[in-house]
């Protein structure tokens, strides 16, 4: 029997390239070891403001893009937090194991703070217990993540060996698996690529917006007329490039940027073509899915009755472990 680990998403709408490049692409390599179960965190979604009538929408859309992307129903779990009750329950449980101080010292919680120090609520606070019960509750060795996930992971291994030395060996201490894809810097050249900033390709953006977008980017910002030379190892749309283009391109694009032999309009071009080559299957088999949103709606169900019957035994563990067998 394969084994499992858990990795989330939060159910945040529209998937970009930075995305697909950072990290869904490994989980898909991932399911033929594996079986992974990735869960459509709601239950983190609710602890910043949000709009209760598009929860649901927001999930199909999540759940949409990644089955695009490549997610597997036959090989991976694909479940909605909420609807497997052991992720709260868990959470509930290493709550009491977990110290105020040590959560309170997590950077990205201390990041919320700063940004926010009047909306911090017990759900933000909490989250990494919750997203600790997530990752536990399926016995995960592995969790691919993002780096900024790392503290979440040091966290979670902590409590696990809390757990183990306090009730005896439960939990294995989970390893991050970091993406080796390139980080994807956002249009703006500058930052990384982030919805919040507004500076992304989406995975299903139109070849249109394709276009519009890639011609507006930014490139070598000392390259202001087509006679200027340039230099591609500070341009972020040969960065792009290096990602998507084949090496005679490369070199085509490299050499031809800093004799001014091509312009940035032709050098955009090139790689206008192989955004929209990838893109558009993946916008296609999205919105076929979204056509028949009953079908997604039954992958999840029956995803998520998956998930639970892995996480009631381990929660049957769980309790004879701290005590609560009464009866
Ligand atoms: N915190 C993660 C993020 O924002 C989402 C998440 C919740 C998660 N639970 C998880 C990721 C468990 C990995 C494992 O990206």
């Amino acid at each position: 029997m394969k084994k499992h680990f858990f990795s989330g998403i939060q159910p945040s709408g529209r998937l970009h390239i930075g995305n697909y490049l950072g990290a869904i692409k490994q989980w898909i390599e991932l399911q033929d070891e594996y079986e992974p179960v990735f869960g459509i965190v709601d239950y983190h979604a609710i602890t910043a403001p949000y709009e209760p009538s598009e929860m649901s929408a927001r999930i199909l859309d999540a759940a949409a893009g990644y089955l695009a992307a490549g997610l597997d129903p036959d090989k991976s779990i694909i479940m909605i937090q909420s609807r497997v009750s052991e992720h709260t329950e868990l959470a509930w449980i290493l709550n009491c194991q977990t110290s105020m101080g040590r959560l309170s010292r997590i950077p990205t919680f201390k990041e919320k703070v700063r940004q926010n120090p009047g909306e911090v609520g017990m759900g933000l606070f909490d989250y990494p217990v919750l997203m600790a019960a997530d990752i536990l509750l399926y016995k995960s060795h592995i969790v691919p993540v993002g780096e900024d996930q790392v503290p979440h992971l040091e966290f979670t291994r902590e409590i696990a060996r809390k757990f183990n030395t306090t009730f005896g060996d439960t939990f294995p201490e989970p390893a991050e698996v970091l993406s080796t894809g390139a980080k994807v810097m956002g249009l703006d050249g500058e930052n990384k690529m982030s919805k919040s900033l507004d500076n992304c390709i989406y995975l299903d953006d139109s070849d249109k917006d394709i276009q519009k977008k890639i011609a507006t980017a930014k490139t070598d910002p000392a390259r202001k007329r087509r006679d200027d030379s340039g230099n591609p190892d500070i341009c972020n749309i040969y960065s792009y490039h290096k990602i998507f283009s084949t090496p005679e391109e490369l070199e085509y694009c490299a050499e031809g940027c800093r004799s001014a032999g091509i312009g940035c309009v032709e050098c955009k071009k090139i790689l206008v073509a192989h955004l929209e080559e990838t893109i558009a299957p993946l916008r296609e088999k999205r919105n076929e899915l979204l056509a028949k949103p009953d079908a997604i709606t039954e992958i999840l169900l029956a995803g998520s009755d998956r998930a639970q019957k892995i996480a009631r035994e381990t929660m049957a563990e769980v309790k004879s472990r701290i005590g609560l067998t009464f009866g």
